[in-house]
């Protein structure tokens, strides 16, 4: 091993890189297709863009200053959104620095923590960033969460659980009884509801009973700022101060304040591009019903995980990204002839309806 290696943390000399949505760059010399006519329905994103009131708020914003530690303008605008007090309240960079200022909260060496496969890639690669193991507890044949399996995995390491709900990549929420069980175990109960809008659940109510449930949300995917790098946490008083007292002092920055501000201000007229964006799922769904090698899994959130009989996840994609859509294909197992399509505009969900028949037809074998 060379010198520098060996000063590596041992647990961080081989990390697998997380896998990220490609640039629209690399998606272009991938393809060959040019940047403007790239058709991303592969990160859940919002296609309609960030509203004209909010990027129109952008201009004059001091950037020479460094933005709030305390994040007290963010975290109050949250806090009237989610109508809880703003001391039940953290804003991270993303969903993602959340989940990684939760595990650096609770995780000593050789912790565990507890996801449920398939599910957001995040919380394993978080986990192993924080020398804790991670043990991935598959769901069943619907997806939904096995709870006895989930608790008899329990030991006197596991420091946390993460139940994303729609969970990433198959949609499907989780249930009331199932998350008390869970919360009852005493453990960190951390449910991700990144994709609540669209869902219209929350688990939000068991936090006035229960200090050990963190809920995770985020600004990404439904408020079309997932550029600007937004998520907040709901948790216990107890919980939210510890966090707010680890994280970077200027993790939020100033334009990104600045857009949540304006996108809690337009709320309504961004509810009216989620509306557009589940009818469009919808949409796809029908359609997807009338298709003979194709099948669906139930949704409640801006994406819908399809199976394709007799062909890969790699090729399904290959085939998508040839007509210029790009999906989320998979490498697991359990997700073998899947990929993860996310909702569109009208004029997206027409194109992909058009590969779907053309496959359906096997022009592609
Ligand atoms: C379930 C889930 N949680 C969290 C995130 C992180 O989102 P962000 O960091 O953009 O807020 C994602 C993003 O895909 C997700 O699917």
């Amino acid at each position: 091993m060379d010198n520098i290696s060996k000063k590596i943390r041992k647990h961080l000399r081989i990390v697998k890189t997380y896998e990220g949505v490609d640039s629209n760059t690399n998606l272009s010399k991938k393809s060959g297709i040019p940047t403007k006519n790239l058709i991303r329905l592969n990160a859940n994103e919002n296609p309609y863009g960030t509203i004209s009131e909010v990027k129109n708020s952008l201009q004059g914003i001091a950037l020479h200053e460094y933005p709030d530690p305390e994040q007290k303008t963010i975290r109050k605008a949250i806090s009237e959104y989610v109508n809880l007090p703003d001391n039940l309240i953290i804003a991270g960079a993303g969903g993602d620095e959340i989940i990684d200022l939760i595990l650096r909260l609770f995780i000593n060496e050789k912790d565990e923590v507890i996801d449920c496969i398939p599910t957001f890639g995040m919380y394993n690669f978080a986990a192993k960033l924080s020398n804790s193991s991670i043990v991935s507890i598959p769901r069943n044949n619907n997806w939904e969460l096995d709870i006895k399996k989930i608790i008899s995995k329990i030991t006197d390491k596991t420091k946390v659980i993460f139940i994303a709900s729609p969970n990433n990549p198959t949609g499907n929420l989780a249930q009331e009884d199932q998350i008390i069980d869970l919360l009852e175990t005493g453990i960190i109960v951390c449910l991700d509801e990144t994709y609540f809008e669209f869902s219209n659940f929350s688990f939000l109510h068991l936090l006035s009973k229960y200090n050990n449930l963190i809920i995770i949300r985020s600004f990404s995917k439904w408020a079309g700022i997932a550029g600007l790098r937004v998520g907040y946490a709901i948790s216990s008083e107890i919980i939210t101060k510890h966090l707010m007292d680890i994280k970077q002092p200027y993790n939020i920055n100033v334009a990104a304040e600045n857009a949540v501000i304006q996108t809690l201000n337009y709320k309504d007229k961004l509810f009216e591009n989620v509306k557009k964006l589940m009818d469009e799922k919808i949409r796809l769904e029908e359609h997807i019903k009338g298709c003979q090698n194709i099948t669906s899994f139930p949704s409640q959130a801006n994406f819908i995980l399809c199976k394709f009989s007799g062909f890969s996840s790699e090729k399904i994609y290959d085939i998508f990204a040839a007509e210029g859509i790009f999906t989320r294909k998979f490498d697991q197992k359990m997700l073998e002839n899947c990929i993860r399509i996310s909702a569109g505009t009208p004029e997206q969900t027409d194109k992909v309806i058009s590969v779907i028949n053309k496959i359906e037809k096997s022009n592609y074998i």
